[in-house]
């Protein structure tokens, strides 16, 4: 499809009423034909076609036939060892690698291998070539020269883009008598091998307005697969500009062993990510093409740079190309250069993947584990702060902690329930002294919050009830979509052995004691409502340990949150607090409500509770 029609294809699924969020969003995934975002590769004993055969077992030679096919003509020579099996090299093996104009290097293990083949054999190669075969192109005469010449075919592989080939020698008397090739052959009996993937896709959002790209890779396996962990080694170019996420989908149980090399990238990863041992919690990532390719535009990305859905493996390399890097490569035949030894994770890649932030409907809470850090050598951090640099960490032996309300520290509340700040780190590592600044967004749950206060100011929150004195409790939620919509329904204190309290209904205090302080207010698409009520408990009653404050708050099609909390009981006096009217006044009136009636109550703390109060 060209590009003039691609944009009716959104058009018309959307007459159909079929949502895609990708195709909405004018990406459509094609495969890459122009120069290659990346390079992957991955390891795979899974070979396209294949077969092995017991047939020959009664003959001189084992015989193993290697066909290579290429997608791309090949820059770099394939690398073949040869290993022992179990028989050791005492039989003599024969290989017959088919791979029309490309370089090959042939090590093995046994010297009196025989080679047959149509490759160029570079320098390293240990073995003599034997005569090339006679040979001819389809699978069909390529197994039937091999059959008439040795009598026999041990294994028999269709290669696609190889990197290097690890050929273990060996006969399985339980093979098959004919090699008969089936397609997507097991072959791990006889081989492990590096391929190249070539059927990266990519896409780029018509009208970008970031320049911000992901990559990603669907790793894609059977329930059967008994594979739980795959190294992926992830190179970068040098000096390049880090605007770039990697999506790294798999089943929920799979673990990410992730090895950097000079790359400042943000990963997200489902199943878990390990890092130089330490292993982190992954994310729930959709499952498809178009799920994956809407959760990168949801993460701001305007270009899927690559998108390589791949059969589960124990080890990928990616290597995350830029133009020159693209030229370079296609330039020369050199092999590229070793892989150096993995640099190490950046401190800013670090706290992403670590993602130490967590939000309430009025708080933020950042808590990092000092071990974790253990992750970068040689890093100490002095001092960490918010956007607002007032807004500092505290540190004991093992965590840094900060907890700061929404509204402070430089905090921004972004539409639909995010709250946007910056972790800036003040870090030495090794001898230099760095700043350095992740900004990040942290997601305000949509949930009910209940939270117990001791006073009126609804400052502390507590989870101590005490009986027969008062105790304020706040209801609240971020529903910006339609505040109108939410309405508390009901709360109850409930404790063990006693008939349950209804404390309000419908938003209305009910029952003595309780009244309405606030409520519903709503500011900035948040919602809260703050009652006063008292747990009475005549005198001689039994008091039990704890109880639970429950409250539900529902939308107008029926759904409900609900939010229980737990509290212990108390029954101890404590000496009054001088603040505000004064707990002995409080108490003094709380307690002459049971005389008077709640409504003389409810009044004074109405105009106590709207004096305005001079901040701490
Ligand atoms: C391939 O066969 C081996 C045994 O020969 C088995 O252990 C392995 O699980 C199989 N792999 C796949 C992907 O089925
Ligand atoms: C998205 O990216 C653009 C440009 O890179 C940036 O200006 C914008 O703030 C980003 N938006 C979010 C929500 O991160
Ligand atoms: C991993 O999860 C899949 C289902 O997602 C399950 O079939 C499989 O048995 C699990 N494997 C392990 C090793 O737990
Ligand atoms: C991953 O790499 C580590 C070290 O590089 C190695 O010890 C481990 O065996 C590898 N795991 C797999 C599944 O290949
Ligand atoms: C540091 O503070 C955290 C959070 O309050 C706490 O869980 C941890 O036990 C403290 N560590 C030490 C060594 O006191
Ligand atoms: C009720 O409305 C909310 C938001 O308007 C929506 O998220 C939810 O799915 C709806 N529930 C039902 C059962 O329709």
């Amino acid at each position: 499809m060209g590009p003039r029609t691609a944009p009716l294809l959104p058009l018309l699924l959307a007459l159909l009423g079929r949502p895609d969020p990708a195709r909405a969003k004018g990406c459509d995934l094609q495969l890459v034909t122009g120069e290659w975002p990346v390079t992957l590769s991955y390891t795979t004993s899974t070979v396209p076609r294949g077969c092995s055969s017991s047939s020959s077992l009664n003959t001189r030679h084992e015989v193993h036939v290697l066909s290579v096919k290429w997608s791309k003509d090949s820059t770099v020579p394939l690398k073949v060892s040869i290993t022992p099996g179990a028989t050791a090299c005492s039989r003599s093996p024969v290989l017959v690698l088919l791979c029309s104009r490309c370089f090959a290097t042939i090590n093995s293990q046994c010297p009196q291998l025989l080679i047959h083949t149509d490759a160029h054999l570079t320098s390293g190669t240990t073995t003599e070539k034997g005569p090339e075969p006679s040979m001819a192109s389809s699978e069909e005469q390529l197994l039937s020269w091999a059959q008439t010449t040795y009598g026999g075919i041990t294994s028999y592989s269709e290669l696609r883009d190889p990197q290097w080939v690890q050929l273990r020698l060996g006969e399985d008397a339980s093979s098959p008598l004919n090699c008969t090739p089936q397609d997507d052959f097991n072959a791990t009996l006889h081989l492990k091998t590096e391929v190249f993937f070539h059927e990266v896709k990519g896409c780029s959002h018509s009208d970008a307005q970031s320049t911000r790209a992901a990559h990603i890779i669907h790793l894609q396996s059977e329930p059967s697969t008994p594979i739980t962990e795959v190294n992926l080694s992830l190179s970068c170019p040098e000096n390049h500009v880090s605007n770039q996420l990697l999506i790294l989908q798999s089943r929920a149980n799979f673990t990410w062993s992730l090895s950097f090399n000079k790359c400042n990238i943000q990963v997200m990863a489902s199943g878990y990510s390990k890092i130089m041992h330490m292993v982190l919690p992954g994310e729930l990532l959709p499952d498809t093409e178009q799920g994956l390719v809407a959760k990168a535009f949801e993460k701001n990305c305007s270009t899927i740079a690559s998108y390589s859905s791949i059969p589960a493996t124990t080890s990928i390399s990616l290597e995350i190309l830029e133009h020159e890097s693209v030229k370079k490569r296609t330039e020369t035949t050199t092999p590229p250069a070793p892989p150096t030894p993995p640099a190490e994770l950046q401190p800013h890649q670090l706290l992403l993947m670590l993602k130490p932030w967590k939000c309430t409907d009025e708080t933020m809470e950042i808590t990092i584990i000092r071990s974790h850090l253990k992750a970068i050598k040689d890093l100490d951090i002095k001092d960490i702060t918010l956007r607002d640099i007032n807004c500092q960490a505290e540190k004991n032996a093992t965590h840094f902690m900060l907890k700061s309300p929404l509204s402070h520290c430089g905090t921004l509340l972004v539409g639909r329930g995010y709250a946007n700040n910056e972790l800036v780190i003040k870090l030495s590592k090794g001898t230099a002294l760095q700043s350095v600044r992740v900004a990040f967004q942290c997601e305000i749950p949509r949930e009910l919050f209940l939270r117990l206060f001791p006073t009126a100011a609804f400052e502390v929150p507590q989870t101590e009830l005490e009986v027969n004195k008062e105790a304020f409790l706040q209801a609240s939620m971020w529903w910006e979509d339609h505040p109108a919509d939410l309405q508390l329904k009901d709360c109850w204190l409930v404790a063990p052995g006693r008939e349950p309290v209804l404390l309000v209904q419908g938003g209305e205090a009910h029952g003595a004691g309780v009244a309405v302080l606030e409520g519903p207010s709503s500011s900035h698409g948040r919602k809260i409502w703050r009652f006063r009520f008292t747990y009475a408990v005549p005198e001689g009653g039994r008091i039990p340990f704890s109880a639970t404050l429950k409250c539900k708050a529902g939308l107008q099609n029926n759904t409900i949150f609900e939010k229980v909390l737990e509290v212990t009981v108390k029954d101890t006096w404590r000496p009054p607090n001088s603040r505000g009217l004064g707990l002995a006044a409080v108490l003094g009136i709380t307690f002459g409500a049971f005389l008077i009636g709640a409504l003389l109550t409810a009044g004074l703390w109405c105009i106590y509770s709207r004096t305005p109060k001079v901040p701490r």
